[in-house]
């Protein structure tokens, strides 16, 4: 498919709204290039949650960023293809965009948006969180300001954050991390992204805390209608929120399928050590 910086318009009639094919993403070192992502293709389907599970260093956020466009030099994608089939602007070739298309601004927090593992990474600390959210949805929405910050702090409510009009007010090192996660989480939905990106959103959180913040994903997602991208190295996360599950191994896919089916009948060996490395797999059956 050739690059277009335009949308195609057209309605998809798949229920697919991503799909990677062939992709590889290399980084220059010293010592030659290496694949971090070394040929994969998988589909996020629309409306279901697609976990990518796999243990350090297989792959999993060089795939992530790649889908963004976020992969920089040494990096860079040298080949496949990644195609957002938008509800709303149709067909996307994201790897085909030129880096300054107005495309890729309108993917990157409109049609596709992304949480980060830490929090702080995605919050800056010297603007208080409600200005935060309002700039993201000022730049994808057509609203005033006040609008925007009503917006803001109800979607604030909606992620679970007490008193929104006073926390809008706040600098993200007032909140405990558990609430600035919520705060990332309502930046996120906030335009009411096609497809969320979570990247191992809960692994910096305490124990008590990522429940809450998995199971908050999961409603916002039904509330909103988006499709996840769900990015763990836990097995236990995938069984309470994925519907299907690619397991990555060394920048490669080595099974797919069904959260079911895999739970239930692993054929690759990795990923019977991912599930015998669990405390209680008897737990993840259902
Ligand atoms: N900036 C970089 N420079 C060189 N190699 C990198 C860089 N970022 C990632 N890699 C390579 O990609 C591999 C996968 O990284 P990553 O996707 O972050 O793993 P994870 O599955 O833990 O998210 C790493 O093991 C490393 O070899
Ligand atoms: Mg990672």
């Amino acid at each position: 498919m050739v690059s277009f910086d335009t949308p195609v318009l057209s309605t998809p009639a798949s229920d697919i709204v991503l799909e990677v094919e062939n992709l590889y993403t290399h980084f220059k070192t010293d010592d030659g290039e290496v694949a971090a992502v070394d040929g994969i293709s998988f589909n996020v389907r629309r409306g279901r949650t697609l976990a990518l599970v796999g243990e350090s260093g297989s792959g999993k956020s060089v795939t992530s960023h790649s889908i963004l466009r976020l992969i920089q030099p040494p990096g860079r994608i040298s080949g496949g293809r990644i195609l957002l089939r938008s509800a709303r602007m149709g067909d996307i070739d994201i790897a085909g965009l030129n880096e300054r298309s107005p495309m890729l601004y309108k993917v990157r927090g409109g049609l596709v948006s992304m949480i980060f593992q830490e929090p702080m990474t995605a919050l800056s600390p010297v603007h208080t969180v409600g200005d935060q959210i309002c700039e993201a949805i000022l730049l994808h929405q057509p609203v005033k300001k006040a609008a925007a910050r009503d917006i803001a702090i109800d979607m604030l409510g909606k992620v679970g954050i007490p008193d929104p009009a006073h926390r809008f007010q706040q600098y993200p090192h007032e909140l405990s991390g558990g609430m600035r996660q919520r705060v990332v989480i309502a930046m996120a939905l906030v335009c009411r992204p096609e497809l969320l990106i979570a990247d191992e959103p809960t692994t910096a959180l305490d124990v008590t805390v990522q429940a809450q913040v998995l199971g908050l994903i999961r409603s916002l997602q039904r509330e909103i209608g988006c499709s996840v991208l769900l990015i763990t190295h836990d097995f236990g996360v995938v069984a309470q929120m994925a519907d299907d599950v690619a397991v990555m191994h060394r920048g490669r896919l080595v099974e797919q399928g069904t959260v079911r089916a895999v739970l239930k009948n692993p054929q690759h060996a990795y990923t019977k050590a991912l599930l015998d490395a669990l405390p209680s797999r008897h737990a993840l059956r259902r």
